[in-house]
């Protein structure tokens, strides 16, 4: 059986935040990252609106890029504080992410962080609070999927949290608050959206649903992502929802090797930080020269570059390597790095793709039984769906990151140096 997830409304179009007022309820919190949302006027836009709306709402401001788990846990007393029917995040992917890990230790006080990083394992959501998330950066797409990527600076470990509970109720797609987007962010998150569509594609968990989003998200993104980056809002439009569609692709049709190394080196550099998009952009062009072992990857790879991109080759292989090279320019007329120049960072790039010839191993999801031991979960309801993707990327500890079946191989990377929280 597949699975095809979504939030329940999806409002698009510039001055969608508005949609915002026709929300029912008491009691709003909402969660914001920076600067960039208060000095755009966006969030005291959501707040008199929800005001406006009868709802008494109060403010989690400051969440950091790549959130850590304390963030996350002081996000979520501030709610338990509070008591919220609506948790309203607005910003890019970290406060989005940030303020649903919150939702689940808001409903689930009692709740370990280390219970909810296997993958679609979460408790039951929505005893208390709905979610509605409005996104100012075209590329997490985190308004729309069941991810959450918390950072656990101890470790040194990028999580991607995976359940459908925390796939928001309400998704805003307001192209307004992406025409702030410097040059470099709009580069960079617009290429974690194409990453999203490409890994999507080939995954061995797409389905009919999340191909049609992926292939019209290579198309639109390919072709709008250039214009977007000059600032043209015409072109940011396009790569607001087109982001969007990624993001329905992959929350049901999941990712690959890409973002397994995405996740992992994110956190690891302690001061050569890649930021995640850019970690994607860099490493696309190998990952599909990899995953073109697979024959299904290879034929789909082709087919992209051949019926939806018309890049020039005659056959698979060639039209591969114009899907790749394809990559590589776009990166360079993004100003993209092909890869990290931070000379202090060990291990230098080039050994993360020295990889084994064919999986080593298999990860094991550990039994449900075994991992439960909250009171809460004693007394409340768990996710009960029986749906299991076949292919997902876990990081587990110990510095590993582990991606399941193929044609995914499985990355398995030595510990490296924490990086500190920029709290
Ligand atoms: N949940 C998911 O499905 C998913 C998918 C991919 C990536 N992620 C995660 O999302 C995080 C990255 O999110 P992101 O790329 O959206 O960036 P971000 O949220 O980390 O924001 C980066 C910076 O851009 C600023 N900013 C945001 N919107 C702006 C705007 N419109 N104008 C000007 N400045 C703006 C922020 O204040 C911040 O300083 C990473 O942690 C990544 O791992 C999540
Ligand atoms: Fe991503």
């Amino acid at each position: 059986m597949g699975r095809f997830t979504n939030p329940r409304d999806l409002y698009f179009g510039e001055g969608a935040r508005h949609e915002v007022k026709n929300l029912k309820g008491e009691k709003a919190v909402i969660v914001s990252g920076g600067h960039s949302m208060r000095r755009g006027g966006f969030l005291q836009d959501v707040q008199k609106d929800l005001e406006d709306a009868g709802f008494e709402v109060k403010l989690f401001e400051g969440v950091e890029s790549d959130p850590s788990i304390e963030t996350v846990m002081k996000g979520a007393k501030f709610m338990q504080d509070f008591g919220p029917d609506w948790i309203v995040a607005i910003g890019g992917g970290s406060p989005i992410d940030a303020a649903k890990a919150m939702w689940v230790f808001y409903e689930y006080p009692d709740e370990k962080f280390d219970n909810i990083i296997q993958p679609f394992s979460f408790p039951e959501l929505r005893h208390k609070a709905h979610f509605c998330a409005i996104s100012s950066t075209s590329g997490t797409a985190t308004e729309v999927t069941a991810f959450s990527v918390i950072t656990d600076y101890e470790h040194g470990i990028k999580y991607p949290l995976a359940d459908f509970n925390i796939t928001p109720d309400v998704a805003i797609v307001d192209p307004e608050l992406t025409y702030s987007m410097p040059q470099k962010l709009c580069a960079h998150t617009g290429m974690d959206a194409l990453t999203h569509c490409l890994e999507a594609y080939v995954s061995t968990a797409a389905s009919m649903f999340t191909d049609a989003d992926a292939l019209h998200g290579i198309r639109e993104i390919t072709q709008w992502l250039p214009v977007s980056y000059t600032g043209d809002h015409e072109g940011r439009k396009h790569m607001h929802e087109a982001q969007c569609l990624a993001g329905l692709a992959f929350s049901s049709g999941l990712l690959g090797i890409v973002h397994s190394m995405a996740h992992k080196t994110g956190a690891a550099f302690e001061n050569g930080h890649i930021i995640h998009g850019a970690a994607n952009a860099m490493y696309l062009g190998k990952a599909i020269q990899w995953n073109s072992k697979d024959p299904r990857a290879h034929e789909r790879y082709a087919y992209v570059a051949k019926e939806i991109l018309h890049l020039p080759g005659t056959t698979d292989d060639q039209l591969i390597d114009s899907l790749v090279e394809k990559i590589r320019s776009m990166n360079d007329e993004l100003h993209i790095l092909r890869r990290s120049s931070s000379r202090s960072s060990r291990p230098s790039l080039p050994t993360l793709f020295r990889m084994p010839a064919r999986p080593r191993t298999r990860a094991r999801p550990r039994p449900r039984t075994s991992r439960r031991s909250s009171s809460a979960a004693t007394t409340t309801s768990r996710s009960t769906s029986s749906f299991r993707p076949s292919s997902t990327s876990v990081a587990v500890r110990g510095g590993r990151s582990l991606w399941l079946r193929p044609p995914f191989c499985i990355l398995d990377m030595p510990t490296l140096p924490p990086r500190k929280p920029h709290t």
